[in-house]
């Protein structure tokens, strides 16, 4: 089976690929990716000689690329995972989200058809999502697969269009699509834009911690391979047209959150527990900040066997140990010499 994972060189991506090329050596695991700041090679340093792995540098937004490299490799399926992902860049920036995240997903779309044509069977459009398209909820309740989409970011509501586009080629060309919508992922490769790893850099460097508002929105979180393994259970699930909510029930208050971070890191680097508490700042709330995320994955447990095998104590300080063990992959990642290793190692193959 040929596999194309798009968005391979980042955050989930990478440790999607990991897993199904050690996993699978018997698939072709094609990784393509525009390899935008988001994209670092160097998180796949340690499979990208496998040889059931290749890489592919294209953008997604360019059809005409696209189609050239779904003539060339005919894949069997496609994991979707290239997206624009900051909330925050989406509010400066809205139309690079709208560009890849809905126009890129309508491209790969096409392709899939004109490449399957009516020979769909054995073939998958596995879209990955997120819990953000259902909006925000208040203190109670869950989203459920039924949740009526409710986005309020443009990153949620560009999200919240391929998911609507993914589902429409399901019922009206019969494209063999499946969508999974996923809580907040931590963990290793994850870039420092993002609140864990910002906050862990901060807290080493002695930078200060900027709280969006009071810290009272609630996010729940789900250690990163625990996603990837979901995605290898629904993608192997054969459940066409399904959606599947994932997510950790692991809700957090941000600033309960960053509490027990300023704590872990403190222990981990030998300094006064909570010491780095005084780095703590409260700024400007994000615009449209959602209060509260929770997912109800009680539907991919009960059909597909799933459920999170990280905890709370051990996710957060196996994650704490990865950023302080590899300061070298963040100063890289922050200081933006990760960009020229594509050219380095792959332009003179
Ligand atoms: P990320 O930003 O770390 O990685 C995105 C990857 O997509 C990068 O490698 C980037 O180079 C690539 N990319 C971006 N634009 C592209 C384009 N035009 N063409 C080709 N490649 C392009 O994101 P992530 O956090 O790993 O998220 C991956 C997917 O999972 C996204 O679809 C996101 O919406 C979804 N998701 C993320 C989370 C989370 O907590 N991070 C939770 C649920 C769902
Ligand atoms: O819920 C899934 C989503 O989780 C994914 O779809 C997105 O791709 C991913 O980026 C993430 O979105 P969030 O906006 O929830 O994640 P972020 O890490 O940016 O922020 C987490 C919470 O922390 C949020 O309530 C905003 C807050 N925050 C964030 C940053 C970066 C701060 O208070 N200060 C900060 O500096």
């Amino acid at each position: 089976m040929k596999i194309l994972i798009t968005g391979g060189a980042g955050f989930i991506g990478s440790h999607v690929v990991r897993l199904f090329v050690n996993k699978y050596p018997h698939y072709q695991i094609y990784n393509l990716d525009k390899l935008t700041y988001a994209g670092n090679l160097k998180n796949l340093i340690d499979v990208e000689d496998k040889p059931n792995y290749s890489f592919i540098k294209a953008d997604i937004v360019d059809e005409t690329h696209i189609f050239e490299v779904f003539n060339e490799h005919k894949f069997d399926a496609v994991i979707h995972l290239a997206a624009e992902s900051h909330v925050d860049r989406s509010i400066t920036n809205p139309n690079e989200f709208i560009m890849t995240n809905v126009i890129g997903t309508a491209n790969l779309l096409n392709a899939s058809r004109h490449i399957w044509g009516d020979k769909m069977d054995g073939k998958l459009f596995y879209h990955i999502s997120t819990d953000e398209v259902y909006g925000t909820l208040g203190d109670t309740g869950m989203f459920t697969e039924t949740t009526p989409y409710d986005p309020h970011s443009p990153y949620s509501a560009s999200k919240a269009s391929s998911d609507h586009i993914v589902r429409a080629y399901h019922d009206t060309y019969g494209l063999p699509t499946i969508i999974s919508n996923c809580s907040n992922n931590y963990g290793p490769n994850q870039f420092p834009e993002k609140l864990i790893p910002l906050f862990i850099h901060n807290i080493r460097n002695k930078k200060s911690l900027p709280v969006y508002g009071k810290g009272e929105n609630v996010r729940d979180w789900l250690y990163v391979e625990d996603h990837a393994r979901a995605i290898d259970v629904v993608f192997h699930s054969n459940k066409l047209g399904e959606t599947y909510n994932i997510g950790g029930h692991n809700e957090w208050k941000n600033i309960d959150l960053i509490n027990k971070l300023c704590d872990l890191v403190d222990d981990a680097l030998g300094q006064p527990t909570g010491s780095s508490k005084e780095l703590i700042t409260f700024v400007k709330d994000r615009a449209g900040h959602d209060l509260r995320y929770a997912i109800d994955a009680t539907k991919i447990k009960n059909e597909l066997d799933w459920e999170p095998q990280e905890t709370v104590e051990t996710g957060f300080r196996k994650t704490v140990q990865w950023y302080l063990d590899n300061q070298e992959w963040l100063d890289d990642v922050t200081s933006g010499d990760y960009q020229g290793y594509y050219e380095q190692q792959y332009d003179k193959r």
